[in-house]
């Protein structure tokens, strides 16, 4: 195992991506800042921490969690949406806190608990809502842990 992770030629697949002209110079910066070897190294970084995390989110198991979004609350029928959906996930919700960000973009902070396999797919029904500009769950289990 060790030897095949340190074989770059054999163990790697190149892809080619696009990023929006703002986030390349973001992936730059943090490149230098992490002190990563290189924009390869530190995307496969945050491609297995997300991996992880999403298999970790799955299943049954109760958890607790917020879900913060960031939106523009002039985009087209953006907020009907995101208010649609909260509807639909009855017993989801616990708390919602709405803050008007600045003239243009408002954040809300949802408190969430239940099935991590229903709140993870509320997240990812709110984050996909176009106009939606950042949508993040952040949670944490419900069990004691010995
Ligand atoms: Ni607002």
């Amino acid at each position: 195992m060790k030897n095949r992770n340190n074989n770059a030629a054999a163990g790697a697949t190149r892809l080619s991506l696009s990023l929006p002209n703002g986030l390349a110079v973001d992936l730059d910066a943090l490149v230098a800042a992490k002190g990563a070897a290189s924009r390869s190294a530190l995307v496969a970084d945050l491609v297995r921490d997300a991996v992880v995390e999403h298999r970790s989110r799955r299943g049954r198991q109760e958890i607790a969690g917020t879900i913060t979004l960031v939106y523009d609350h002039h985009a087209r029928n953006l907020q009907a949406k995101l208010t649609g959906i909260q509807h639909d996930s009855e017993g989801l919700i616990v708390s919602v806190m709405h803050v008007h960000l600045t003239h243009h973009d408002c954040l809300e902070t949802l408190v969430v608990r239940g099935p991590a396999d229903r709140v993870r797919t509320l997240a990812d029904k709110l984050a996909a809502v176009r106009g939606v500009r950042h949508g993040k769950l952040t949670i944490t289990t419900t069990e004691h842990k010995e």
